[in-house]
């Protein structure tokens, strides 16, 4: 458990609306003066950043499946203690943009290693630190990569599209992977249809999520 702060993490595949959701949940959060930290995995540091360059990066299609593992470890790792751990003692909300069960989706589910190894790597990397609230938002993967498909062709930046290139196979584990672990632990996650529109998705996302957040967190100051 998170002593003082409040950890909400997004899930979902490629294009299902993580990004452009967690900004509107950010921006209504911080409108209602509360304290709000937005990060994304892998990266959200500088170190996390560099290794998220090495794993996005589509060149690197010869990476082995456990050496991909390793790195997502060690960006949490960094992240959770330079980033993540610090806002949640400071009592701030913290949003995430993927975290540990993107991992068990994309790595297990979706490549098939071990459970039992990526369950001890992310309890390593975390520290003791685990979402308090986890939005998924359940999207076809075939709308999702078609999405992400057109965000990437319109971009400038870096082409971080090593998982675009999977196969739609891999997706649709990955999509049933997270639905299982929704399943095992219906307390901590809420899914939501990412078929919807930015809007209608953003006021059920903020509906679910101010029904939940304690009293007491950290103001904006
Ligand atoms: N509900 C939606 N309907 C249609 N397009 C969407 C929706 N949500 C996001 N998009 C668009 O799809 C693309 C991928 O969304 P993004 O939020 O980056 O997804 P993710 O972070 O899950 O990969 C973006 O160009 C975004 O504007
Ligand atoms: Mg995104």
């Amino acid at each position: 458990m998170n002593t003082l702060g409040y950890f909400i993490t997004f899930e979902g595949v490629e294009g299902s609306g993580k990004s452009t959701q967690i900004r509107y949940l950010s921006n209504s959060l911080i409108s209602r003066n509360l304290s709000t930290t937005l990060t994304r995995e892998p990266g959200g540091c500088p170190i996390a950043d560099k290794i998220r360059a090495i794993l996005l990066d589509a060149d690197n299609s010869a990476m082995s499946a456990m050496a991909e593992l390793m790195l997502y470890a060690a960006a949490r790792a960094q992240h959770v203690n330079e980033v993540i751990a610090p806002a949640l003692s400071d009592g701030g909300i913290v949003l995430c943009d993927r975290f540990c069960d993107a991992t068990v989706a994309y790595q297990s589910y979706g490549r098939g290693l071990d459970r039992s190894i990526i369950d001890t790597l992310n309890s390593h990397a975390c520290s003791g630190i685990s979402p308090d609230l986890t939005v998924l938002i359940d999207c076809d993967p075939r709308v999702g990569l078609e999405r992400a498909r057109r965000r990437i062709e319109l971009s400038s930046g870096p082409r971080e599209e090593r998982f675009e290139l999977e196969a739609i196979a891999f997706h649709q584990r990955v999509r049933s992977g997270y639905n299982q672990l929704a399943i095992d632990e219906p307390q901590r996650f809420v899914i939501v249809d990412g078929a919807g529109t930015v809007e209608g998705i953003a006021l059920e996302i903020s509906a679910a999520v101010l029904a939940r957040i304690p009293e007491g967190l950290r103001a904006i100051s």
